[in-house]
Formats: structure tokens, sequence, C-alpha cells
């Protein structure tokens, strides 16, 4: 028995090229590399140029993603854009990265989950491929995070970093079941009730501004194992698999501490987590896909490994990915 399923093809990133160190920081708010990395695991991460937007970065790692697909823009009838920061409050910065892209067909759109963004583009294109409406997607994660930050709140803006990643869906035949490549399911969850805890104080029909992050750390930070950890459970009832199969961990990178109390509560090999927060920071709806980067570059992800994504982040949203890759 074979199955339509979106099968992951290429993966690239890109991250501006000024690093923002812990020490720097310091030298901005009253905090120190002491505190950041043993609250949070960042030691540094990336800040956008002036002017360079987030469709610029999207463009890039859109563009090395395709690179390692082997495949030409125009093979592209699809591009989910997950950000929270986008260029424009219209039109999409998915628009913008399609014209740049040179595609005059097929459909570009963004997606707005924060941190859950890229989990939820990516369940968003896989329900695309495998309708047989769309055949290859790009799907895309980026953030300018550190335009939406307040400088001087030191309980947020050491988190934040700037960066962006994307894969390559393809709809094709595949063995049906465990076996076969691609995405085997995911799950997404929202509970509007928590939007006090992680949002933004401004947006065009609130304020007529774009705002700044505000977060509840403790709080955002109480919920996350739990969410974590239930919809990752989700999917392994789904695929009556468990932790013990799983090749690689790829978790969103908010807090070492998050990712590592879900692994221990999941019982997941430190050995098999993918982290990045610490060169990244919290790239939002980048994050997962900049860590995929590396661990597909670096050789840890191969083909027909078993990769768990999960995220979670304002909203509250949450969700989980189960990828044969
Ligand atoms: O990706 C979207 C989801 N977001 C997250 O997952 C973030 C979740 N939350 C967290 O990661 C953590 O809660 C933080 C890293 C934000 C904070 O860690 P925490 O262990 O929860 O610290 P806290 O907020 O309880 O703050 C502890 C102390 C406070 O001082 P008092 O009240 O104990 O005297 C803060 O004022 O640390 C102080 N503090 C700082 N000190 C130095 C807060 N920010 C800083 C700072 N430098 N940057």
């Amino acid at each position: 028995m074979v199955t339509l399923r979106s099968v992951v093809r290429g993966v690239g990133s890109y991250l501006p090229a000024r690093v923002l160190t812990n020490a720097e920081l310091s030298t901005l708010v009253d905090t120190s590399d002491e505190w950041i990395v043993q609250r949070s695991g960042i030691r540094e991460r990336h800040i956008a140029a002036e002017g360079e937007t987030t469709s610029d970065l999207g463009l890039a790692a859109a563009r090395a993603a395709l690179a390692a697909a082997g495949m030409d823009a125009q093979d592209i009838d699809l591009i989910v854009l997950a950000t929270s920061t986008p260029d424009r409050t219209f039109p999409a910065s998915a628009t913008t990265i399609q014209d740049r892209l040179g595609i005059r067909h097929g459909a570009a759109f963004d997606l707005q989950a924060v941190c859950s963004g890229f989990v939820f583009a990516l369940s968003t294109a896989d329900k695309f491929l495998r309708s047989g409406s769309h055949k290859r997607a790009l799907v895309i994660g980026a953030e300018t995070f550190s335009r939406i930050l307040d400088w001087t709140d030191r309980t947020t803006c050491v988190l934040f970093g700037d960066g962006a990643g994307a894969v390559v869906l393809e709809a094709q035949e595949q063995p049906d079941g465990l076996a076969g490549r691609g995405i085997l399911t995911t799950h997404l969850r929202s509970d509007g009730r928590h939007t006090a805890k992680l949002y933004v104080d401004g947006g065009p029909s609130l304020t007529q501004t774009v705002g700044h992050l505000r977060m509840e750390g403790r709080e955002v930070f109480k919920h996350a194992v739990g969410m974590i950890t239930d919809v990752m459970n989700d999917a392994y009832a789904a695929t009556g698999t468990t932790s013990d199969d799983l090749d690689w961990f790829v978790p969103h990178q908010a807090n070492k501490r998050i990712i590592d109390a879900s692994a221990e509560k999941l019982k997941i090999a430190p050995e098999k987590v993918v982290i990045t927060v610490d060169r990244h920071g919290n790239t939002s709806a980048a994050s997962i896909p900049l860590a995929l980067d590396v661990a597909v570059r670096d050789g840890r992800i191969r083909e027909g490994h078993l990769v768990m994504l999960e995220a979670m982040g304002g909203g509250f949203t949450w969700g989980s990915a189960l990828i044969r890759w």
C-alpha cells in the first residue's frame, strides 16, 4: 500500500552577520553572562542589519533550501511563511519572497502562530500537499524579533534573536506506515486564555503602532513543559511510537531548561536532542528550521531517521510534528 506524503527534500537557513554576545548585552541592560546562561542557556544571538528585513532573511533561507533540494524556484507552487515580524502589516511577506524568487504561479501566504509558527506552517503545507492540490512547498520560518523588543527591558531583550530557516516539501507516493518517508503526523493546539502572558503591546487595529514584546516569563515557563509533552504524546499515540524510536528531537529553542525538562519527562536521551539556543537565542518561528539545518549539515539527521519537532509560544499555541526524514 502506498500513501501520499510530504517528504522533506531540502533544508536551508540564514543568520544575519551581526552577533550580539551576552557580554555586549550587559553593557546595555543590568544583566550578566552568568544569569543569561544559567536561566536560558543562551550565549549569543544574531541581529539583522539596519534595513535587513524578514523577507530578506526568509529569501536567503529559501534559496539555501532549494539548493539543498537540487530544485529550481519554478518547481515550487506553495509558499507558507511563518512569521510574527512581517516586513509590513500587508501584503504577506511570503508574496515578497515569491516575487523575489521569480515565481508567478501557485500561492504564497503568511501564517502567524508566534514561536509555534513553523510547526503550524509545516502542518498546513502538509495538508495542502496530501490533498493533491499542490506539489512542492517552501515552508519558511523567518523573524526579526530585534525590531519588536524593548531594549530597556532586561527580562525579554536578552532572550530573542533574528534568523530564518526553510524546508522544501514534496508530495510523493510513499509506503504506508512508519517506514515510508515524510511527515507522519502533526498535532496543533491553541488556548487564547493565555494572551496576557506573552503578547505584543501594539498592532494596526489596537494602537496603530508595531508595539513591543511583553512576557511573564515565569508564567510561560510553568505551562511550557506540560503543553510540549502533551502534543508529543499525541504524536506517539497517533503513530504507535515511543521516545525510544526517535533518532532526533528538534525542539523549539526558547530555553535550554525547558528543552531539558521536556526531554527528561519523555525519557529522550540527551544525545538525541538538537540544541542551538546557545548560539541563536529564541528566534521564534525560525528556531526549528535553523536547528534542523545545523543538524542536517553536520551529518546528524540523515535519510530514514525519525525526527520529532515541537514548539510552544504566544497565544498560547503549541504543536508537534513527527517526520521520517
Ligand atoms: O518561545 C516562546 C515561549 N517563551 C518561553 O518559553 C520563555 C519561558 N520563560 C523562560 O524562559 C524563563 O522564565 C526566563 C528565562 C524568561 C526567566 O527565567 P526564570 O528562572 O523564570 O527567572 P524569573 O523570571 O523568575 O526571574 C528571576 C530573577 C528576578 O529577580 P527577583 O525578582 O528574583 O529579585 C528577575 O528580576 O531574575 C531577574 N532577572 C534578571 N536578572 C539578570 C530577570 N531578567 C534578568 C536579566 N538579568 N536579564
